[in-house]
């Protein structure tokens, strides 16, 4: 069933509470950066409590399928659009010991900072991409990055760009992202030009309380 009319139906639907309710509501219809900005500026305070108080599954699967690919827990990772750190958290709980993080909302990354896992962490204008070179990084993770409401669906070769042959992109897409052929056909073209080769490729739980689930890839970049 498409959230939207999930939304309408659930009688799960009272066990969401004031504010929680009006974000889950509005973020996957929110695209323009400004907005989007905007949106999480004003969920940073309730954002952590709302997604996990939801059952918010992602970053773990996320972690755990990346540490399966990556044994060497010192390679330097960038944590995009890493919000308050749920997702740099359940990469430290890997054992992950370098972790970069950036985002667009200013309050969510206070919340990042306070958490005291990350190496550095840069705020990043809307339409900004992030300043790293090629090879930087070993591993980029886009956990819930990639999304109407988050980044959109070019980010994906952004964050390629930024990989080395062998480098990996530890990426999720929720029920709204497969849904959206933007960014889903990026996908389809990388795969297909071989510019990344998937190493896993794995659907579950998203957010277990709201029956919302995502699918979790680990891409590898390839030489070409
Ligand atoms: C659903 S949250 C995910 C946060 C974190 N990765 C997690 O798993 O909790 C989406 C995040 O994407 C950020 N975001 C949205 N558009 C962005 C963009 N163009 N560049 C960087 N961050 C962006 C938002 O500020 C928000 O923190």
């Amino acid at each position: 069933m498409p959230w939207r009319a999930w939304w309408t139906a659930s009688p799960g639907r009272g066990r969401l509470y004031g504010m929680a309710n009006d974000f889950f509501d509005k973020v996957y219809r929110t695209t323009e950066p400004d907005a989007v900005e905007t949106l999480y500026d004003d969920w940073a305070g309730s954002y952590d409590a709302d997604v996990t108080g939801n059952g918010y599954k992602t970053p773990g699967r996320v972690a755990a399928a990346l540490a399966a690919q990556l044994p060497e827990r010192g390679t330097p990772i960038l944590d995009f659009a890493c919000g308050t750190g749920l997702s740099g958290a359940a990469l430290a709980a890997q054992g992950f010991a370098v972790i970069d993080g950036c985002d667009l909302s200013a309050p969510m990354l206070e919340t990042a900072r306070a958490r005291g896992i990350y190496r550095h962490l840069v705020k990043l204008a809307p339409d900004e991409a992030p300043a790293a070179a090629p090879g930087d990084y070993g591993a980029i993770a886009a956990v819930g990055a990639l999304s109407p409401g988050a980044a959109p669906a070019h980010y994906l070769d952004i964050l390629l760009d930024r990989l080395v042959p062998g480098g990996l992109l530890a990426l999720s897409y929720n029920d709204h992202t497969l849904a959206d052929p933007a960014y889903t056909d990026r996908l389809a073209r990388a795969l297909e030009t071989g510019t990344v080769v998937e190493r896993v490729r794995e659907h579950g739980d998203h957010l277990v309380e709201l029956g919302a689930t995502s699918t979790v890839y680990i891409l590898e970049k390839q030489a070409g």
